[in-house]
């Protein structure tokens, strides 16, 4: 049991990379904290893992971009789980694929809302408490998006572009705390964000997939289950000597 005794909260739990993590982190210990704007899908995933003998998760509605709420959010993972030790940011939205001067103001807001002020209210939360219990973990779902830019993508590449510098500021402006920062840098993933980056959801389809997947070296598109695993090494105690690193998942994309 990798994380035995941890608490963790997971947002964007509900779907996708999120709830493979929540899945992931209970299975090895971990009481969940499930966060999602979704609420049904957020209590499905909870509900999932309380199935599961023995394994413990709280759901909890939440939009990420509500500094409020994301203030209730940790206060009552805390008092719920009895702890929080793991701060996985990892809710996201994406603008779909068009050209950089057609993406609408109250779009490019959601954008940086959700995939980087959302990580400024959660640290606002979670950093004096790990300080207080003298230490913690950060990790965020970047994307080879802010690594390897790819055209009709610009203001979500920059949002995840700002994610793994703050990523690497978190890691060294808050070492001294030995509070860690990591985040993961997934390449594209048949989740329900897919048809956005396609540009037009009817065209996520079994043979554009097989396409995309076969213009990575590895030859497939990212599986949940990969981000989860990495995450799952990131937030353990066997990386605790690894922070403010943007780890790539993309079967070797950003380098070819
Ligand atoms: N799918 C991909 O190809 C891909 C690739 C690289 C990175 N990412 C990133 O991975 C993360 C997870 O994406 P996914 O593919 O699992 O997507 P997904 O759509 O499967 O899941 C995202 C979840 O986040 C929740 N969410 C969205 N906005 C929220 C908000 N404001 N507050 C609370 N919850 C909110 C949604 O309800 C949903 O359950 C995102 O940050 C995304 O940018 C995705």
């Amino acid at each position: 049991m990798r994380l035995q005794g941890k608490c963790a909260i997971v947002t964007g739990a509900g779907s996708g990379f999120g709830r493979a993590m929540a899945l992931t982190f209970a299975a090895e210990g971990a009481k969940v904290f499930a966060v999602d704007r979704d609420e049904a899908a957020a209590q499905q995933v909870t509900a999932e893992i309380n199935d599961n003998n023995g394994q413990q998760a709280q759901s909890f509605c939440c939009d990420v971009t509500n500094a409020a709420k994301v203030k209730e959010m940790v206060a009552s993972c805390i008092s719920g789980l009895g702890g929080l030790d793991i701060m996985v940011n990892n809710a996201g939205y994406t603008h779909a694929s068009q050209p950089i001067d057609q993406v609408t103001e109250d779009d490019y807001d959601r954008v940086m809302n959700v995939n980087l002020k959302s990580i400024y209210h959660s640290t606002l939360e979670v950093v004096p408490h790990f300080r207080k219990q003298g230490g913690g973990v950060i990790l965020n779902t970047a994307s080879t998006a802010g690594l390897r830019p790819r055209p009709g993508m610009s203001w979500y590449n920059a949002s995840k572009g700002a994610v793994i510098t703050l990523t690497k500021s978190m890691g060294v402006e808050l070492a001294a705390d030995k509070i860690r920062a990591n985040c993961v840098c997934p390449v594209a993933a048949n989740t329900p964000m897919l048809g956005d980056f396609i540009g037009d959801r009817s065209k996520n389809t079994e043979e554009v997939r097989a396409a995309m997947g076969a213009d990575i070296p590895l030859g497939r598109l990212t599986e949940s289950q990969d981000v989860a695993n990495a995450a799952l090494y990131l937030v353990s105690d066997e990386a605790e000597f690894i922070t403010g690193v943007a780890l790539e998942i993309d079967g070797g994309r950003c380098i070819s």
